[in-house]
């Protein structure tokens, strides 16, 4: 897909990938609709994006965490710049560790990282089916992939947003649906830079000991690269490709290196 002209929501889009995503589409030439929980942010990404380009950016505050924060926002983008050409669900909580981990936050981690997938798509669906086109993208995770060592969490969810995406792809692919699912490792964002605070496990230091921590700006480059090609998967880190043809080809072996990766990070 060609971006120019066209009209693209991005949640999550007040920081980190998200911005650098809503930035790179604007400059191929996108209407885009900023979301974000972060309303005020989202409100100056539009702001800096409609002083390059006068009223081409919408930013809105809004919940994805909730069936109705998803409606809401797509009703806005709607009004505001007609039918929606992609949506890219982005937003994302990188939270929870293991089975301590309170329904509160399995509940979040789930509304935000899965399920707001789900309803996004559920009400996006007639608009693209009746028209034959449509564009969904999706941030999973290197996590979706492979695992996230210190956060089942973010492991699960995760995995569940990259079976979410196969499946939409799959089922509607014929239907004039393209699909593009987004699995980076490690983020130069708030989300990697929160550390390993109480509640996130050990999940940045292993990340970062991973591999090479990518630039959100080189991320949305990537995504933008994928996107013009209309395929599924954009890895921006080429060795996840490695690490997820090892896992398949010997699980047993992945997973006890996963373990001493592990162990070497948390001394444990
Ligand atoms: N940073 C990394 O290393 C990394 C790696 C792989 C995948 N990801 C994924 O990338 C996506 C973007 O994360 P990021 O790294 O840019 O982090 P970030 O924290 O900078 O940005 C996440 C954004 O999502 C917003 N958000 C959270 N909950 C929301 C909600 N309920 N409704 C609307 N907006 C909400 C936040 O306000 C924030 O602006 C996430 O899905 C994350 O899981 C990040």
């Amino acid at each position: 897909m060609d971006l120019s002209g066209k009209h693209v929501v991005v949640t999550g889009a007040a920081n980190g990938i998200g911005h650098a995503l809503a930035e790179r589409f604007h400059q191929a030439g996108a209407r885009i609709v900023a979301a974000d929980l972060d309303g005020v942010g989202a409100e100056r990404v539009a702001a800096a994006l409609n002083a390059v380009r006068p009223d081409s950016c919408l930013g809105v505050h809004a919940d994805i965490g909730s069936e109705q924060g998803n409606v809401d926002l797509i009703r806005t983008a709607q009004q505001v710049f007609g039918p929606i050409d992609l949506f890219f669900a982005n937003a994302g909580v990188g939270i929870g560790t293991d089975l301590e981990t309170t329904e509160a936050v399995w509940d979040t981690a789930f509304n935000v990282n899965v399920h707001a997938h789900r309803w996004a798509a559920k009400h996006l669906l007639p608009d693209w089916l009746d028209r034959g086109e449509g564009y969904f993208c999706s941030t999973a995770s290197a996590a979706g992939l492979l695992s996230q060592i210190g956060s089942a969490p973010y492991s699960m969810t995760k995995h569940a947003a990259v079976a979410f995406a196969e499946w939409l792809s799959l089922t509607y692919g014929a239907r004039g649906l393209r699909v593009s699912c987004l699995c980076p490792q490690g983020v130069n964002t708030n989300m990697l830079n929160q550390g390993d605070v109480p509640g996130a496990g050990a999940s940045s230091s292993v990340v970062r000991s991973a591999g090479v921590v990518l630039e959100p700006a080189e991320v949305a480059e990537a995504v933008l690269t994928v996107i013009n090609a209309e395929t599924f998967l954009v890895a921006p880190h080429p060795e996840v490709l490695t690490y997820w043809a090892r896992k398949v080809s010997d699980y047993d072996r992945w997973l006890a290196g996963m373990r001493k990766l592990q162990a070497r990070v948390t001394g444990e």
